[in-house]
């Protein structure tokens, strides 16, 4: 692990869900910058004190040159530092399983992708929301046709956490998310614009391929966008509004979709994520629950326990290592259901199309050039 040091949000995370199932075991991390927190963090994780390393060169090159060393990096860090340790460990011979987004900037994206493609190792990225079973299950009603064609997503995430400016009282969290050295060309849009992005993607199974942008900074003092408001259009012509904030005082973590067809629409919130409702033009609404022998292979795939007993966020990271862990033992090329490296080039050419054009007052601009993230 890179990253996940004393006090971090998301590096916890990634290892009870790796570990949930049994088919990987964290083994060695460069938790934190200084050496003493990261030696404090491979304690209370019961590592052998030579496997929690000073920096994530050292670890990398440790673990390549040893018999029983790490086959697999889990990048938890800021956005900055993604490339260099993703880029390290693919070059070592490791997979890399990264947090979003992918990278810093698109050119940064655009030399990882480079880098994955010669390496023969496995890249995801845990837009973790793909791991939810109902969101799964949604993808393949699309999929199937059941709405018929889509013709309009509306996809919102909405946080309030960033109303005040915390990034100026001592909350780590804030405070990298708020510098654009350490957070990218996008604050909120790198945060979580980019979640909302990719789940329009791989719910309405449709690239974006033109976008209207009003990104803006609305907490007093702030240099990077903190709220979002984003017309899409669709290849095949569906259209689509993408909201995300993170100054939506009171909001939590208000994720949510709907997608539109001709003949119902379906919605998902990630605040009763074991449902998904679909309503029809002609025909009763049904509420599908997460457990349920009557769900897709995908879905039912995605899910431990009996339906009835709730799974969320630890859960639907493990989906995504699950599938990951299969992969890398089965030798396959790809990860089916992870997000990979085409989806990270996506998201961050998604960030600095919408950025630039909002900046510009550009209008309606092309979303260009990037491999599909459909899969
Ligand atoms: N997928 C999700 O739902 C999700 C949720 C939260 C965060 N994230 C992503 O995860 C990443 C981390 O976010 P967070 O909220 O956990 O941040 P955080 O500030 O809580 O944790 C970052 C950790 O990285 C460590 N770190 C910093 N520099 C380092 C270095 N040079 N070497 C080793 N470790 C170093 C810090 O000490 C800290 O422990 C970000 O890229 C963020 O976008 C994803």
């Amino acid at each position: 692990m890179a990253g996940g040091g004393p006090g971090a949000f998301i590096g916890p995370v990634h290892r009870m869900a790796a570990e949930l199932d049994g088919k990987i075991r964290l083994v060695a991390g460069a938790f934190s910058r200084d050496p003493a927190k990261s030696a404090a963090a491979g304690r209370a994780w019961g590592l052998a004190d030579d496997r929690a390393y000073p920096d994530v060169a050292a670890m990398i090159a440790a673990e390549a040159a040893r018999p029983d060393g790490a086959e697999l990096l889990a990048v938890v860090t800021p956005n900055h530092l993604h490339f260099e340790a993703a880029a390290a460990a693919l070059k070592a011979g490791l997979h890399v399983m990264s947090d979003k987004p992918a990278t810093l900037s698109l050119a940064e994206a655009r030399e990882l992708a480079g880098i994955v493609r010669g390496s023969g190792r496995l890249y995801g990225l845990t837009y973790v929301y793909t791991g939810y079973p109902m969101v799964r299950e949604a993808r393949e009603i699309v999929r199937r046709g059941d709405l018929g064609a889509v013709r309009k997503i509306v996809v919102e995430y909405s946080q309030g956490w960033l109303s005040e400016p915390i990034e100026r009282s001592g909350n780590p969290q804030a405070a990298w998310r708020a510098d654009p050295a350490r957070a990218g060309a996008g604050g909120c849009i790198g945060d979580i614009g980019v979640h909302a992005f990719n789940i329009a993607e791989f719910v309405g199974g449709a690239r974006v391929e033109r976008l209207c942008a009003d990104v803006a900074a609305v907490a007093p003092g702030r240099t990077l966008d903190d709220d979002c408001n984003v017309l899409l259009r669709f290849e095949g012509g569906a259209r689509g509004v993408l909201i995300a904030s993170q100054i939506s005082a009171g909001a939590r973590n208000g994720l949510r979709i709907n997608v539109y067809g001709e003949k119902g629409g379906l919605g998902w919130s990630h605040e009763r994520p074991n449902e998904l409702t679909v309503d029809w033009l002609e025909g009763p609404s049904q509420t599908l629950h997460a457990g349920s022998p009557y769900l897709g292979a995908a879905a039912r795939g995605a899910t431990r326990l009996p339906t009835g007993h709730p799974e969320g966020f630890i859960e639907a990271f493990a989906n995504l290592y699950g599938d990951f862990a299969d992969a890398i033992a089965q030798g396959r090329a790809n990860a089916d259901m992870v997000p990979d490296i085409n989806d990270g080039l996506r998201g961050m050419a998604f960030v600095e199309t919408a950025v630039a054009a909002s900046r510009d007052e550009r209008g309606w601009v092309a979303l260009e050039g990037e491999a599909a993230c459909v899969r």
